[in-house]
């Protein structure tokens, strides 16, 4: 059989949970990235692509160099004794959100839930996939990123999902709202967007350690308002109205600007590309290291024994990055990004008006800034691929301006 018609009938049946085929490609080389166009880009490497140069030699699965990953991994991948709370323990997870900067709350879907994203996460993933990979290899990797991981946003022509029904009925849910509502003080928070990350079984490399929002070190009024809704004590210099420093650096380190939602659609394992988490990392003024300066003990902080339909919550300014996945197991994490209520009121109208009629009274609420008009269909919603060119037309095509994307809240 074809490799093409091979790589098709795996995707027929393919699912976000459970060993599959799909993946462990020996043909896509380790560390390979693609430009917009699809071609690979092996100097010039934007954004998510940095080089993973402790990566196994090649992306088989019993290759011995993956046997002597798996088995490090087998004995030390994990935090070790990782709270993960219920989701009516609301204030143990605000507070360990804020100390950590994230925090892993089980049972956040129920089984229907669960079952309908998992639905909508393979739905999107097979439109990425089905694309001819170049040459003999399997799939096209996503511009800028290492081979066999993608994000649901930016592989979306809008650059976010809240077009599908089931990104959308994930925004405001009686698991979440009441967590999401203690860590931003208020119940005015709203959506920014959703999308969240995945890789194919075979993704060797590690991402590079990473935020996905920088701080900008502004106090406003209405964060002040915040960090007064969620109890901070404001003390003043003396002689003035000024919160005094630790005031300030308080105000700073507990009211995000952006906080995400990453719903784990199988078990998190030490195989299978648990998301890693620094600690504590949401108030550090410093960037991450690079890969080559990054010590085992950040590559094996991963979120290791968070299940199925679990979320990790967490602050977007905290280090982070996806890691090998040495599994069979596709590991997909679909996420919906919330602004604090502080935030202003311009962002891209990336949900369509019927979508967004569909929501409850607090969901509709939520998603006040982000809610196209009746009868405009967002542009690019609805086109999955992995390169950057085929994005930008598709979105020119339905009327966008297709500009230039680049970030990932996703992972
Ligand atoms: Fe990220």
């Amino acid at each position: 059989m074809a490799e093409s018609s091979r790589v098709l009938e795996e995707l027929e049946t393919l699912e976000v949970y459970g060993d599959t085929t799909v993946g462990w490609d020996a043909h896509t080389p380790v560390n390979e990235t693609v430009d917009e166009e699809g071609n690979p880009a092996s100097d010039r490497r934007p954004g998510f692509g940095v080089p993973d140069l402790r990566a196994p030699s090649q992306r088989v699965y019993d290759h011995p160099d993956v046997e002597r990953l798996r088995d490090h991994l087998r004995r030390n991948n994990g935090i070790q004794g990782i709270e993960i709370c219920n989701p009516d323990e609301v204030e143990r997870a605000a507070r360990i959100f804020r100390r950590d900067g994230f925090v892993v709350v089980r049972d956040l879907l129920d089984e229907e839930h669960l079952a309908t994203f998992r639905r909508g996460s393979a739905k999107a993933l097979r439109q990425i996939l089905e694309v001819p990979g170049l040459g003999k290899r399997k799939y096209v990797t996503e511009s800028g990123r290492l081979p066999h991981r993608y994000s649901y946003g930016t592989a979306s022509a809008s650059r976010q999902m809240l077009h599908e029904a089931e990104w959308a009925a994930m925004v405001d849910l009686p698991t979440t709202t009441p967590i999401l509502a203690e860590i931003f003080g208020s119940m005015d928070y709203m959506v920014l967007g959703a999308g969240g990350d995945l890789c194919l079984p075979g993704a060797v490399e590690y991402q590079h350690l990473h935020v996905d929002v920088q701080e900008a070190n502004q106090i406003s009024e209405r964060r002040l308002e915040t960090a007064k809704n969620i109890g901070i004590e404001i003390r003043t210099e003396e002689g003035s109205d000024e919160p005094d420093l630790a005031t300030r650096r308080r105000i700073i380190d507990f009211c995000p600007a952006v906080v995400t939602i990453n719903f784990a659609m199988c078990d998190l394992t030490w195989e299978n590309g648990p998301i890693r988490q620094i600690l504590g990392s949401h108030t550090w003024q410093m960037r991450p290291p690079p890969p080559e300066d990054e010590p085992d003990w950040m590559r094996l902080s991963t979120l290791v024994g968070a299940p199925a339909g679990a979320g990790v919550i967490r602050d977007n300014r905290a280090w982070h990055g996806a890691t090998p996945n040495l599994s069979r197991e596709i590991r997909s994490l679909p996420n919906v990004e919330y602004g604090a209520p502080w935030l202003g009121s311009q962002h891209k109208k990336t949900m369509p008006h019927a979508i967004w009629e569909t929501l409850t009274p607090h969901g509709k609420h939520l998603c006040r800034h982000i809610k196209a008009e009746p009868g405009v269909w967002p542009p690019g919603a609805g086109v999955m691929h992995p390169l950057g060119a085929e994005r930008r037309a598709a979105a020119k095509r339905m009327g966008g301006s297709g500009e230039r994307r680049h970030g990932s809240p996703g992972g």
